[in-house]
């Protein structure tokens, strides 16, 4: 069986003020009428046997939505707390059946041309049957900070490496031996669970007793609050020596944070005057003097103006917003 796992738990802070607690960015309708998790949904519908949905009690109505509006079943699982993607990622292995593949996908990418990534799937599930932990590798063309890399050679990982700084991206940009993670997975539930208990011991033993208590699939907040939180990519994918990689041959954009939405909105044709400055949310005219490189970003009662290169502090705002409130 194949299952499709869209986490979704995510608040997705570095898009605000376009994206909100009530209303993270994978839920608005922005492109076509459809949002992002809508397309990730229409996206898998073909191969997947069961969908699995893991995201937070705020926005699980929000998931139900789109689902019942597409006439998909789905297992729900509800978070309590979010506990970052390790746990996310095992709360749908445990339910599952061990020999179960999983393709896990984020809900907020952008991918272009379908029957290439129909392609890459099928390769990864090939791939997954043979119990390696499948990645899929995008060719990089920036020292993005915010991304994991893959260094490999043909479909072997020689390692893998979250988020390195600035320094490390160049460096690897350009030895040439690297890809970006897309942040997408494909492996048998069992396989993945072994190597959690591997290197993650703590985050497999709380993330069951939680799984194993949660009431139709919905966490108790304070066995999820003993979860150690961890991406998957630290958590497994830096340690795990069955990790393979399948080329990204579709085109995929990760809208995560305003310079990856600047450069699709840019790619696609929206405005940027001759000093790279865009304005997103409003048609209203805008003028930016002695400034470079600036995004203004509006909505009906916040406004955020910052230098691209600051990206991946909005979630600093965000943070303190919460602290506000
Ligand atoms: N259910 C659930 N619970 N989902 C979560 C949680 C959680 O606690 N935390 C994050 N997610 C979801 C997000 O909504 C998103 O869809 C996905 O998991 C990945 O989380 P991000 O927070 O967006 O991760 P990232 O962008 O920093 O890094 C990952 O993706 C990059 C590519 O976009 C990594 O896999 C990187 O290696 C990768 O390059
Ligand atoms: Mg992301």
């Amino acid at each position: 069986k194949v299952t499709h796992v869209i986490l979704t738990g995510g608040v997705g802070s570095r898009l605000w003020p376009l994206s909100r607690k009530s209303r993270p960015k994978q839920y608005l309708p922005i492109f076509g009428g459809k949002s992002l998790f809508e397309m990730t949904v229409d996206r898998n519908d073909t191969f997947a046997d069961n969908v699995i949905v893991v995201g937070s009690k705020d926005n699980c109505h929000l998931s139900r939505e789109v689902l019942e509006k597409c006439n998909v079943e789905y297992l729900d699982v509800v978070e309590a707390v979010p506990r970052n993607t390790a746990a996310a990622i095992a709360f749908a292995a445990f339910a599952s059946d061990p020999e179960d593949i999983l393709i896990i996908t984020p809900s907020d990418h952008i991918i272009e041309n379908p029957e290439a990534y129909k392609q890459a799937i099928e390769e990864a599930v090939e791939k997954a049957g043979q119990n390696f932990i499948v990645t899929f590798g995008v060719h990089p063309t920036k020292p993005e900070t915010g991304y994991g890399y893959i260094e490999h050679k043909g479909d072997e990982v020689v390692s893998f490496r979250e988020k390195p700084n600035q320094v490390t991206a160049q460096e690897f940009i350009d030895r040439g031996t690297f890809l970006w993670n897309s942040g997408m997975f494909c492996f048998k539930a069992s396989v993945l669970l072994e190597e959690l208990k591997e290197y993650q011991p703590a985050v497999y033993e709380k993330s069951l007793i939680a799984w194993q208590n949660a009431n139709n699939g919905r966490l108790d907040e304070a066995l999820s609050m003993d979860i150690p939180s961890i991406s998957i990519d630290y958590a497994v994918m830096e340690r795990s020596k069955k990790i393979k990689v399948v080329p990204a041959i579709f085109r995929w954009s990760d809208l995560g944070s305003f310079d990856s939405v600047y450069d699709y909105l840019k790619k696609m044709g929206h405005q940027v005057d001759e000093f790279g400055n865009m304005v997103i949310g409003t048609d209203n005219y805008t003028a930016f003097l002695g400034l470079e490189n600036t995004i203004f970003v509006h909505t009906h009662n916040a406004n955020l103006i910052l230098h691209k290169e600051h990206s991946q502090e909005v979630k600093n705002v965000y943070g303190q917003l919460e602290k506000a409130n």
